[in-house]
């Protein structure tokens, strides 16, 4: 039964709603940057009302690589914090903590005995992390298999991610696939959103590489949304760019430096990139570029830093808008659960 094929012609199951349904989460782990802020975070602020959304604050997903417990703690709750200053509105979407709902876990375990191995060998995000590791976790190998139960439960039809996560919702999709051939049709299959500009910011001390959680201590490399303003500022007149003077979008890998600041630019302040170009023809060399984009990010983050110290002074009541989000995402993801259960063949409990 494993090795079937998959029939690319399933149809797709429609949840009932004429909003699409959007799934997206975000770890706690290490410091929220700027690039999670453009790449998903301002995009899921950006679409609250037209779509149907579930915020996922993903603690589970942060178990795999080590985390200190305390730390890992009041890093879940700050990001809650960062998310609702962010502009999320939590009585337009749920958002929730993750291991609040314990239907992922279990959803995890059922579709880790229809996925290959090899699928997840395959993972370059994996081979990367394991790459770096003297011992890898199991929860590492796994770590797709539970964001696909993530998305899944919901019967999410977009996943609202930076490029990273595009072969993880591809995947998610496979496992899906997979599991409507062999037991039938019981999942919606989920489709990545990326956006056009922000879904790969780099970092600012190494443009070729992207902005990462796990690099954010090394002093010039992101931009933390907590980072005080004098911070924000060197760390954004350091960035590495190169030894011309022209301020202008390009692939090339040798302006790499100035086309991740104007993408910045660009995401925040929304204009063309015609329009950035032309902002920038007055401006005399790579220090006024850095100065401006140092200015708009610095004013994007302010009013986020102010809300999120308020929210930080009342953490019961952050704490109640976590249980009422973990409620509605319960009422969802368990009925999905019992569906997913019945197909494959176990008895639902009567103690519910
Ligand atoms: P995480 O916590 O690494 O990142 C959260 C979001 O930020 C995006 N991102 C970036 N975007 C642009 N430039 C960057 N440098 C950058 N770095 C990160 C990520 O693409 C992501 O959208 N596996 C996910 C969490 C997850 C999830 C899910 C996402 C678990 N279950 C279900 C969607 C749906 C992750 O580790 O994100």
């Amino acid at each position: 039964m494993q090795n079937q094929k998959i029939n690319p012609t399933n149809t797709q199951f429609k949840p009932e709603t004429s909003k699409k349904r959007v799934f997206s989460g975000i770890q706690p782990s290490g410091d929220v940057h700027l690039g999670n802020y453009l790449g998903a975070i301002k995009g899921w602020v950006g679409h609250q009302t037209e779509k149907e959304n579930f915020f996922c604050i993903v603690d589970l997903h942060a178990l795999t690589v080590p985390q200190d417990p305390i730390q890992l703690r009041s890093q879940t709750r700050s990001l809650a914090a960062i998310l609702i200053a962010a502009g999320i509105e939590t009585e337009k979407c749920t958002l929730f903590i993750q291991s609040h709902v314990a239907a992922h876990a279990e959803a995890c375990w059922i579709l880790n005995c229809s996925t290959p191995l090899g699928w997840l060998e395959r993972m370059t995000q994996y081979k990367d992390k394991a790459s770096n590791q003297i011992s890898v976790s199991m929860g590492l190998l796994d770590y797709p298999v539970l964001m696909a139960g993530d998305i899944l439960l919901y019967d999410a039809q977009e996943v609202h991610v930076g490029d990273d996560q595009k072969q993880h919702v591809e995947l998610a999709r496979d496992i899906a696939q997979r599991f409507n051939h062999i037991f039938g049709e019981t999942f919606t299959l989920p489709k990545a959103i990326i956006p056009k500009t922000g879904a790969r910011v780099m970092a600012l001390n190494d443009p070729l590489v992207k902005m990462s959680k796990s690099e954010t201590q090394l002093s010039g490399h992101a931009v933390g949304l907590l980072d005080h303003p004098d911070e924000i500022k060197k760390s954004i007149t350091r960035a590495v760019t190169d030894s011309g003077n022209e301020i202008r979008f390009s692939k090339e890998p040798e302006k790499a430096g100035v086309n991740n600041l104007l993408g910045i630019y660009k995401v925040i302040t929304g204009k063309s990139e015609s329009d950035v170009e032309t902002d920038f023809e007055d401006a005399k060399g790579y220090g006024e570029l850095k100065l401006r984009v140092a200015e708009v990010v610095i004013d994007e983050i302010i009013p986020i830093q102010r809300r999120y110290k308020r929210l930080m002074g009342d953490v019961g009541e952050l704490d109640n808008l976590l249980a009422k989000g973990a409620k509605q995402a319960q009422a969802i993801s368990e009925s999905k659960l019992d569906e997913i259960k019945t197909k494959i063949g176990l008895i639902l409990s009567k103690n519910k």
